[in-house]
């Protein structure tokens, strides 16, 4: 069957497998990126379901099954069932400020947030018109008192915290959070794209002090399946505290099955819940929770190797990302350096570094590639 509906098929199966091959694989070269090899049984439920549009769930009705099955757990682990799968945490971010000003808006256009916060609730602020406070704190978690202060001062609609930050992976203080948006009515939604399925794990294991929950207080956590958890993407969750927050971005659809589509997308794919749903039936929670440990203390292992390597310094890990810098040289020509050598990392510029996060194709040859590559590094500035 070299041609099919006049396609030269072989040809063009050559073609893709040669681009293929040049393509970057997780497990050979990516240290610094938030994605991973999603794991093959999801893939497989994300391709078998490739014809089905998440946006009308009364065209698929089975796909309802599934649903059930990932928001049972989302309501296990989070303490809410409510929500839906998105396209990731930069549509469920944006989805969850245009919530809150609908509902919490109407004197008030700013948004409160740390200077950690990702760009995607920059971003989601610009789309909405909003305004973002940027409260400064210096590369730690949130201090719930100065976010008191702010709060006193710029009367926000909504306030936006992380746990586990895009270059240090810390952790918000939620709960306290939580304690003055509930005070002071303010929609408060979590950022939980890469730490939610991680932290709650290595919480219940006394390994963090803080958890990811729906505390009194919190409106929404955005969560991503294709982060750590190893589906293909997209693969997002948004969750709500109540049907009143979960209505509010829900819009009329009159001409589909449903009739209504939730979030910013229309069509979507359906792989993506599929996906999904052989992450949390195919790995459950077990394994899930015994990744998290691991790559806990991965990070840990990492750190203190980075730290003995003359000329480099590691901050201390609160989850599972390792940031560094050397302390003469730009990081720009480490970036570059280490990609000569195939080891691809991200910049951490709040600390002048680079940041590893630790994922689940991480294996000891490229923890190991890594580490000779940084005493290279610094045999050649010692002797320079
Ligand atoms: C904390 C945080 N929020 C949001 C995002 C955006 O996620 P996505 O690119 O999957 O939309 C990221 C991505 O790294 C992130 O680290």
């Amino acid at each position: 069957m070299n041609s099919v509906g006049g396609r030269d098929v072989a040809r063009l199966l050559r073609e893709l497998h040669e681009i293929y091959s040049k393509t970057t694989r997780h497990e050979d070269s990516i240290l610094g990126s938030m994605t991973t090899k999603p794991d093959p049984l999801a893939v497989y439920a994300f391709t078998i379901f490739s014809h089905t549009n998440l946006a009308d769930l009364e065209l698929f009705p089975s796909l309802k099954e599934m649903y059930k099955d990932v928001l049972d757990l989302a309501g296990r682990i989070y303490g809410s069932n409510l929500g839906y799968v998105t396209a990731g945490a930069t549509e469920s971010n944006l989805i969850a400020l245009y919530v809150a000003r609908e509902i919490h808006g109407s004197s008030s256009k700013t948004v409160l947030a740390p200077d950690t916060v990702h760009y995607s609730v920059e971003k989601a602020c610009r789309f909405l018109a909003c305004r973002l406070v940027k409260i400064p704190v210096g590369n730690k978690p949130l201090d719930p008192g100065l976010l008191a202060k702010y709060v006193r001062e710029y009367s926000p609609f909504a306030v936006v915290v992380t746990a586990g930050t895009t270059e240090l992976g810390l952790v918000d203080p939620i709960k306290e959070v939580a304690e003055i948006a509930s005070t002071n009515n303010v929609y408060l939604h979590v950022d939980a794209a890469y730490g939610g399925l991680i932290i709650p794990f290595l919480y219940e294991r006394g390994l963090v002090k803080k958890n990811v929950y729906f505390y009194k207080g919190v409106s929404s956590i955005a969560v991503d399946f294709h982060k750590f958890a190893g589906a293909p993407p997209p693969a997002g969750l948004i969750l709500f505290s109540n049907e009143e927050y979960l209505n509010a971005s829900c819009f009329e659809y009159s001409y589909t099955l449903s009739g209504k589509i939730c979030g910013v997308l229309g069509t979507r794919p359906g792989g993506s819940l599929a996906g999904i749903w052989a992450v949390v039936k195919g790995m459950g929670l077990d394994y899930l929770r015994d990744k998290a440990v691991w790559a806990f203390n991965v990070a840990r292992e990492l750190f203190l190797s980075i730290n003995s390597v003359e000329g480099f310094e590691a901050i201390e890990p609160e989850t599972t990302i390792v940031a560094f810098r050397h302390k003469r040289l730009p990081s720009n020509v480490i970036l570059d350096y280490l990609a000569e050598k195939g080891l691809l990392l991200y910049k951490a510029p709040s600390i002048g570094g680079l940041r590893v996060v630790i994922m689940p194709h991480f294996n000891k040859a490229l923890i190991g590639r890594l580490l000779d590559s940084l005493r290279s590094i610094s045999r050649s500035t010692t002797n320079a």
